[in-house]
């Protein structure tokens, strides 16, 4: 399934596009591939769908080697209450939505504070592919091929001071473009935007990453476009989407569920089998295609790469 997502795409945008590295524009018209030789020629002609491809990945050695759940079931299974509440919205309701031009601000205890453009910030970092299992809180998980680069690069970029221990993340507020967001007769179904945050050792770890694309695409808007976190020991609702703003803090920052539901959620979330959520076991999951569940295993299964993060704190508190 890949996508329909007709866009306004100027022609400079286009140009910016075919220059990157090791990328290529990937464009059809109704229905039709062009080939990257065909470019110039859409210059002046009414560009309808366009997507971002990216070309000789280098696959990460933290990839894991389990089967990968198929795009269509990444594509059409998803949180993202920005769109609706329902897994199957995101989908629909994001298809058409617009992440260009795209800005993410890196702000607070840093040297080097910047607002960089999307595609600037792409072509600053090589991109790799990362095959995580994602496990959401709700006991399903998935096993993604992300496409993204090590957080810790855009962070030792900014250069942060001494004062910097957390990093907190904020998705873009723009009810237009984001119909969740719209305040219903019973109110907002969370308080936007919609905010994550990690203690800086687990920003900067290597295992976390921004990711830009997902089976070597642009990621689709339902999945977070232009670029959301991902923290594959972390329970899925700390893999933030959409993100405009990145800030480093002194402080431990409240994040959007923790203040929602603080019986429930925590600040670090890390998965934890043996810790039930207050309405369900923890101990299982599903992995979406699947029909018998499989044991969850502790930090998501990459407890040899991070366990040390929490050495001398309670397990049972880091949910
Ligand atoms: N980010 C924003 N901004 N809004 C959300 O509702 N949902 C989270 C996370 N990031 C969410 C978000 C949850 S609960 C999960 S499980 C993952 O996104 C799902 O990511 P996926 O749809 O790409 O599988």
């Amino acid at each position: 399934m890949l996508i329909n997502k007709p866009r306004d795409i100027k022609a400079s945008e286009i140009t910016d596009y075919v220059m990157f590295k090791r990328r290529r524009e990937f464009i059809k018209t109704s229905g039709a591939m062009l080939a990257l030789g065909a470019v110039p020629m859409l210059l002046h002609s009414p560009v309808t769908q366009a997507k971002l491809v990216f070309e000789s990945l280098q696959k990460s050695a933290f990839s894991t080697n389990e089967e990968l759940t198929p795009y269509k079931a990444v594509t059409t299974y998803n949180n993202f209450y920005e769109f609706s509440t329902d897994k199957r919205g995101p989908a629909e309701l994001a298809r058409d939505f617009k992440s260009r031009p795209w800005t993410l601000e890196v702000a607070g205890e840093v040297n080097r504070p910047k607002t960089f453009d999307v595609d600037e910030l792409i072509k600053l970092f090589d991109l790799e592919e990362r095959i995580y299992r994602l496990r959401c809180v709700e006991a399903w998980s998935m096993v993604v091929p992300w496409v993204g680069f090590p957080l810790h690069k855009l962070i030792a970029h900014a250069e942060p001071n001494s004062r910097a221990k957390y990093v907190e993340f904020e998705t873009l507020y723009d009810p237009e473009r984001m119909p969740g967001q719209h305040k219903s007769l019973f109110g907002s179904v969370l308080d936007w935007p919609y905010r994550e945050g990690l203690r800086i050792d687990e920003a900067v770890h290597p295992l976390t990453i921004l990711a830009v694309g997902l089976y070597g695409e642009e990621l689709p808007g339902q999945n977070g476009a232009p670029i959301r976190l991902v923290v594959p020991w972390k329970y899925g609702f700390k893999s933030i989407k959409s993100i405009v703003k990145i800030k480093l803090s002194e402080d431990q920052p409240l994040n959007t569920w923790q203040a929602q539901a603080p019986r429930e959620y925590g600040f670090y979330a890390n998965v934890n089998p043996e810790v039930p959520h207050p309405r369900w076991s923890q101990a299982r999951e599903r992995r979406i295609g699947e029909f018998l569940k499989r044991p969850t295993l502790p930090f998501n299964g990459y407890g040899e790469q991070v366990a040390s993060l929490y050495r001398g704190m309670d397990p049972t508190k880091l949910y």
